[in-house]
């Protein structure tokens, strides 16, 4: 089969690498890609680009279009490539705003009875800023509806915080909630559904702060493993069938089917999970340590929900491990320089596999075009194996301000 992955970061080179090497594809083309995938299959269509990616389709004959992020989903690319006749692998537009509205998910876990943080609804600055006056405690969560990249989250400590998020954020017709804060371990629950069936992939664990030890801002995630040992048999057995079963079914019953990756991110105390938040898409970098773990086809996958045939699937993970490390520019989350060669990627063993993120391939060499930039993963037999063999080579790549955390993992070792 010929695949098209829409996207360009860490995660559609997984993707790519994935059905390329298990045998699942004969050809594999990705748009818009990134350096670490080779001229010949990166083709230079951007993601919003709906028509570019039809002709593209029809001219090479593509079987199965992956769409990796979530702005072409809530976009509606998967229903504008139904409508085309070309099979794509996402959730509709309106099943992608579990993950695209805030709001909508919230309203999704409350009317199935998913257990969720407590929220306040608002809308523009007035009536939250009366709120937050009268806050004592904290922190605090506040959230804005809508994509926002990862920065429609605050966590402020204190209320001068809080107001300076709400000035700053909070147009009049923003739509916003606040949210208890919960205490807790977090985790990452990838799920795959055709709509009526829905089975958990391997858990795994992000590090969204962009420093060792949790510390500093958050990011789009500095390094993740699976599987995560947080999330134990019965906890698994909890979210499949009080947060994703639910969650597939109410949706379904609404006239919303959602086919596609359904990911939960999870906060975990002792025996309380609570959600998070959800996403309709493979996660980022968690892909990278789950797709190598997969003991069955990524494109059987696929092809069993986007067909409707996941209850027939017998979906396996290898008993092994995976770590990912992010490799990021200088600056990172806030502003950073692209266009920095990147040596040493030649140099490391094939004890690791380096998905490119933000890269570009320049006059033959690779360069930083990007914030995360790298994710060094290894597979072990152990976490502690797949760790190691990271941290001993990681050194080789380089480029000027490149930095990455040195504790991926801590909170299972
Ligand atoms: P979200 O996009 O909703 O997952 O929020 C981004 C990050 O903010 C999460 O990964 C958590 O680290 C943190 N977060 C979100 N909601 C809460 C909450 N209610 N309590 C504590 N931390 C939260
Ligand atoms: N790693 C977090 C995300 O993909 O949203």
């Amino acid at each position: 089969m010929k695949y098209l992955v829409i996207g360009s970061g860490g995660r559609e080179h997984a993707i790519a690498w994935r059905l390329l090497n298990d045998g699942s594809a004969s050809e594999i083309y990705v748009a818009p890609g990134n350096g670490g995938i080779e001229d010949k299959y990166r083709i230079d269509i951007q993601i919003d680009d709906f028509e570019g990616i039809k002709k593209f389709c029809d001219e090479k004959k593509i079987d199965l279009v992956v769409i990796g992020p979530e702005i072409p989903l809530v976009e509606g690319l998967a229903d504008f490539l139904s409508e085309n006749g070309i099979r794509s692998f996402g959730p509709s537009k309106k099943a992608a705003m579990i993950e695209g509205s805030k709001l909508f998910a919230k309203r999704i876990m409350e009317t199935y009875d998913v257990p969720t943080a407590g929220h306040w609804d608002f809308t523009g600055q007035k009536s939250l800023i009366e709120f937050i006056e009268k806050q004592e405690k904290y922190p605090l969560v506040i959230k804005l509806d809508g994509l926002a990249a990862g920065k429609g989250v605050a966590i402020p400590q204190n209320r001068e915080e809080a107001l300076a998020f709400v000035e700053e954020n909070v147009k009049p017709d923003s739509r916003v909630f606040l949210e208890e804060f919960l205490e807790g371990e977090e985790a990452s629950v990838l799920s795959i559904s055709d709509g009526v069936t829905v089975i958990p992939l391997v858990a795994a664990q992000d590090h969204k702060r962009v420093f060792d030890g949790d510390m500093g801002p958050n990011t789009g995630g500095m390094g993740a493993y699976a599987p995560a040992p947080v999330v134990t048999p019965e906890r698994m057995k909890f979210i499949k069938e009080r947060v994703l079963q639910p969650v597939i079914d109410g949706m379904r019953s609404e006239g919303i089917p959602f086919k596609g990756i359904l990911y939960a991110g999870v906060m975990i105390s002792g025996d309380k999970i609570t959600v998070l938040e959800f996403n309709a898409r493979f996660g980022d970098p968690e892909t990278q340590v789950i797709l190598p773990l997969l003991d069955v086809k990524l494109s059987d996958l696929l092809n069993a929900a986007v067909d409707g045939n996941l209850d027939k699937f017998n979906l396996t993970f290898k008993d092994a491990h995976a770590m990912t490390v992010v490799v990021a520019a200088g600056g990172y989350p806030g502003n950073y320089e692209k266009g920095k060669e990147i040596t040493g990627l030649e140099s490391v063993s094939d004890k690791l596999m380096v998905f490119h993120a933000g890269t570009a391939s320049k006059g033959g060499k690779i360069v930083s075009n990007g914030g995360r930039v790298l994710n060094v993963t290894s597979i072990g037999s152990t976490l502690k194996d797949a760790q190691q063999n990271i941290y001993d080579e990681i050194g080789k790549i380089k480029f000027d301000g490149s930095f990455y955390r040195r504790d991926i993992g801590y909170r299972a070792l």
